[in-house]
């Protein structure tokens, strides 16, 4: 019930490695142990993060990870930086805090925006090459994060540098050392000395929306799209926030490796899966332009199904010797051009702004707009998230309006077109009341209107879909509009009414024409399957601010139980890693809250 479970690896080392720590007495058996625990955890590491194909359950997993710790814990000069418990680690430098040259220049692309520009560029490069047959490309979709430069000395991470101004970058290894994706060690027997791949850090369309959600609701600024919310979280100082943010990092290049290089691009993605790195999925090769075309086109269609947001494809000569041949320009490389694709968007009338009441009382704005289809899903509604972005964007009710997908899944408003004005547009207004229980709202200096009422229909609703939600309990089936519906018919108002509910009550909610018994059969099957989730995921359900399941894991370590948490004082929560005095009185708030109520 209180496992570790993944993501791993926020287990701070309290000694700095290599500071010439205490004489272990372990012996050899103890390292030998540690090493087949390490190599253990790492090859299921890889299977759960990067495969995506566990062998075994979360709770043998957790018995190796916890077998490791122990073990560590008890000889800590054994502790080595590559290990898989070592992700949120001490002894690397705070992002931005050391600016290092690049091995060789990180190089842009250059960009075509047609099919006539994508024939273009296969015509130069056959003139240039004196190519009479056609030339083999590798077509990969082109990921919208950032781009990262990750070394590897005798296979053991060492460094990840950011882009930078392509020539210098900033040491970003503290932060990306907690993405799970990213190899602290190469797997593999066969280790080259010095290794440096190249890709690009990402944030999954899920994460990136859950993200937003939670600092939308918590009335934090919310980010454009999942590249800024990559940006942004590489920058954090503290590598256990980062390690929150669920990040990925997909290879598509390298640089300087012994032994059998690669010879082409299909070659390279083999070898470097096999090191145990992420590709970009759905890599293609293409004989001539002719298929690259082809290839291209079905991007455009299928560019939403994948888990990242993407921008484009990008074309690339696959054969390293013509590489070779080609060459680099000053700025982006002559073998390769990236294929943009046009972000879908659409000029539809604003009809209305509405207002939803969050868990925490925040009020968020919401477009209301005529029907259109983008990127195969028909819109009408987007959220605007804040007063402020309603005043910058200029809008008003009538207007005309360009909306897009933004982050290829969210839809957006991009602009109002006031030039298109009748005189009949009206400015929308701020709510004074709540638009769920009707309390007179509070505004604050920001204009943010806020429902103080906690017994709010909205609020309570918003509440226990978090605690069911994905991030907390995952309680199958039981979204939003059912969690408003136990509310609206008094069925249930806290997350501990779900696991109490009466047989009339249950009987009355099968009764609804939108339920039927089948429904409401597995509901309960589901919320009765998820007394089994471990407590913090209970936890991170309170939905208070500050604990997500990293914070939520360390205090059910450190405490054992809800019940011994709901016990704890302040002084004895701050000293858990992670919780400042802000956070141990929202903990015992919210503790005591929800006991009381
Ligand atoms: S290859 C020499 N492949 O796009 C540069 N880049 O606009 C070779 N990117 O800085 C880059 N997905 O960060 C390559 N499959 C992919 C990519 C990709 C995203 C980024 C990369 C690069 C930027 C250029």
């Amino acid at each position: 019930m209180f496992g570790t479970t993944r993501p791993v690896g926020v287990v701070l080392c309290l000694l700095l490695w290599g500071a010439g720590g205490i004489a272990d007495t372990g012996g050899e058996e103890v390292w030998r142990r540690l090493e087949q625990l390490r190599e253990q955890v790492r090859y299921h590491d890889h299977l759960y993060y990067v495969e995506h194909a566990p062998e075994i359950s979360d709770a043998e997993y957790d018995r190796l990870h916890r077998e490791l710790e122990d073990l560590e814990k008890a000889h800590p000069n054994l502790i080595t930086p590559d290990s898989p418990t070592q992700r949120v680690a001490r002894g690397f430098l705070d992002p931005g805090s050391e600016r290092l040259p690049h091995s060789s220049p990180v190089l842009s692309l250059h960009k075509a925006y047609t099919h006539g520009e994508l024939r273009a560029f296969d015509a130069r490069l056959r003139n240039e090459l004196g190519a009479e047959e056609r030339i083999a490309y590798s077509v990969e979709p082109k990921l919208d994060g950032l781009c990262i430069v990750l070394r590897y000395e005798n296979g053991v991470l060492k460094r990840a540098l950011s882009r930078g101004d392509g020539l210098v970058g900033e040491d970003v290894t503290a932060n990306v050392r907690t993405i799970p994706s990213v190899p602290l060690r190469l797997l593999g027997p066969d280790l080259p000395r010095f290794y440096e791949v190249r890709g690009e850090v990402v944030m999954p369309l899920a994460s990136f929306e859950n993200l937003n959600r939670v600092r939308e609701e918590g009335g934090e600024s919310v980010f454009a799209n999942p590249r800024a919310a990559a940006a942004g979280s590489l920058q954090l100082h503290s590598p256990a926030e980062v390690a929150k943010r669920t990040l990925d990092v997909c290879v598509f290049g390298f640089r300087g490796c012994l032994g059998d290089a690669p010879v082409n691009q299909a070659e390279f993605l083999t070898q470097v899966r096999e090191f145990g790195f992420k590709v970009p999925e759905g890599v293609q090769r293409c004989d001539g332009i002719g298929e690259v075309e082809k290839a291209v086109r079905e991007w455009e269609k299928r560019r939403h199904g994948l888990p990242y947001a993407t921008d484009g494809v990008v074309v690339k000569v696959a054969d390293f010797r013509l590489r070779e041949r080609l060459g680099n320009g000053l700025a982006a490389p002559r073998w390769a051009v990236a294929y943009k694709f046009t972000p879908p968007t659409g000029t539809v009338r604003l009809r209305d702004v509405v207002w939803q009441t969050g868990r925490s009382g925040r009020l968020s704005p919401v477009a209301v707009f005529d029907p259109v289809v983008l990127a195969g899903a028909t819109l009408s509604r987007a959220s605007l998230h804040s007063w402020k972005n309603i005043l910058a964007k200029d809008l008003m009710l009538g207007d005309w309006i360009e909306v897009k997908k933004a982050g290829a899944v969210i839809p957006a408003v991009v602009r109002s077109h006031p030039d298109r004005r009748r005189g009949h547009e009206k400015p929308p207004a701020l709510p004074v009341h709540c638009p769920s229980c009707h309390a007179a709202l509070r505004t604050q200096a920001n204009h943010e209107p806020r429902c103080l009422n906690k017994d709010c229909p909205a609020r309570l609703a918003a509440a226990l879909a978090y605690f069911a939600g994905p991030g907390a309990m995952d309680i199958d089936g039981l979204g939003p509009a059912l969690c408003k519906c136990l509310v609206d018919h008094g069925l249930a108002r806290l997350p501990h009414d779900l696991y109490t509910m009466s047989e009339d009550s249950w009987r009355r909610l099968s009764e609804l024409p939108e339920m039927g018994q089948g429904r409401v059969e597995q509901l309960r099957r589901a919320i009765r399957q998820s007394r089994g989730q471990p407590a913090w995921r209970h936890l991170v359900g309170l939905g208070i601010p500050g604990v997500g399941p990293a914070t939520a894991r360390r205090l059910l370590d450190r405490f054992g139980s809800l019940e011994a948490l709901g016990e704890a004082t302040a002084d004895d929560l701050i000293q858990v890693n992670g919780i400042g005095p802000r956070t141990a009185a929202a903990i015992r708030l919210h503790i005591n809250e929800a006991w009381r109520r």
